[in-house]
């Protein structure tokens, strides 16, 4: 295990040397990400359960839906909209979300349907990430074609903001502890996890659909062998500290280590 982990984290190191100037508030990337089956499942199951909620609905009002009782803790809400009017208009205001106008959609339908998540004391159970303390419930945003409001086990639409990026304006944020630098996560339908440093206060920004949260380095050890930190030869870039700029020898080292590896990438 150690030498997979030790080259996770000079990925990790790689992407922020590359990506970090480019997108400057993508601050680390990590594209091992979780283990994001359960968690996927469940948004199927919560796409069936939000559009219970509309019973001849109008567009551009939210819903909000009832999960199932052995979910009792997560909140959902659906909202319907004509496309072409969440491109030209965005929604000024949907639970946390501002969803700016120049949404794209693919593939692209009519109408679509905008799933809201709101996994309240079920976050870590689905999103747990190690290393890292959720200051607020992981919610999600997944969108949906609207044309059959029975329909199950839907994919997915891919939302991207063309423009402005959609906000994000978490309502019940802990503060975070003294010292610890708060940040934006984001995870992507893939299991793909990303982190920024937020806009303003309790502001976060996303360009695609997925789940966000705000989140801080945990202080105790965890006990996961997960955190250990990877043995390095030399000091600095061994530990991805999303915060930190990388030190320069950090991409180095991750070539050296592909060169090591026989193949390059
Ligand atoms: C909860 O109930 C739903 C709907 O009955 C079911 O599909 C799902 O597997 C259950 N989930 C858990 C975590 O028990
Ligand atoms: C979340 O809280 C509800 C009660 O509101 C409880 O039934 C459920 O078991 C809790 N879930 C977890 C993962 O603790
Ligand atoms: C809508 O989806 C449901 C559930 O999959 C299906 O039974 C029904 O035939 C579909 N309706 C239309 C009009 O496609």
């Amino acid at each position: 295990m150690g030498l997979p982990r030790s080259l996770t984290m000079h990925v990790i190191i790689l992407l922020c040397c590359l990506f970090g100037p480019l997108q400057n508030h993508v601050i680390a990337q990590s594209t091992t990400g979780l283990s994001i089956g359960p968690a996927r499942a469940l948004d199927a199951i919560l796409q069936d359960y939000a559009y219970r909620a509309f019973v001849q609905p109008r567009t551009g009002i939210p819903y909000d839906g009832t999960a199932p009782l052995n979910l009792s803790g997560i909140t959902i809400s659906a909202m319907r909209l004509r496309t072409g009017s969440l491109r030209n208009r965005g929604v000024q205001s949907y639970k946390e979300f501002e969803i700016p106008k120049g949404i794209s959609l693919n593939p692209y339908v009519k109408r679509v349907v905008l799933v809201y998540q709101n996994l309240g004391n079920w976050s870590t159970s689905y999103y747990g990430l190690p290393g890292y303390t959720y200051l607020t419930p992981v919610i999600g945003l997944l969108a949906y074609d609207a044309v059959n409001l029975s329909a199950t086990n839907l994919p997915e639409l891919k939302v991207k903001a063309t423009g402005n990026p959609i906000l994000i304006h978490f309502s019940d944020a802990k503060s975070a502890p003294p010292g610890l630098t708060v940040k934006c996560v984001w995870i992507s339908l893939s299991g793909s996890v990303s982190f920024s440093s937020p806009i303003s206060g309790n502001t976060c920004s996303a360009v695609y659909q997925g789940h966000f949260s705000m989140a801080v380095e945990s202080i105790a050890p965890a006990p996961a062998p997960e955190m250990s930190p990877a043995p390095t030869p030399t000091s600095g870039g061994g530990v991805a500290v999303p915060n930190a700029r990388p030190p320069s020898q950090g991409k180095v080292k991750a070539e050296e280590e592909d060169a090591a590896d026989g193949k390059g990438s």
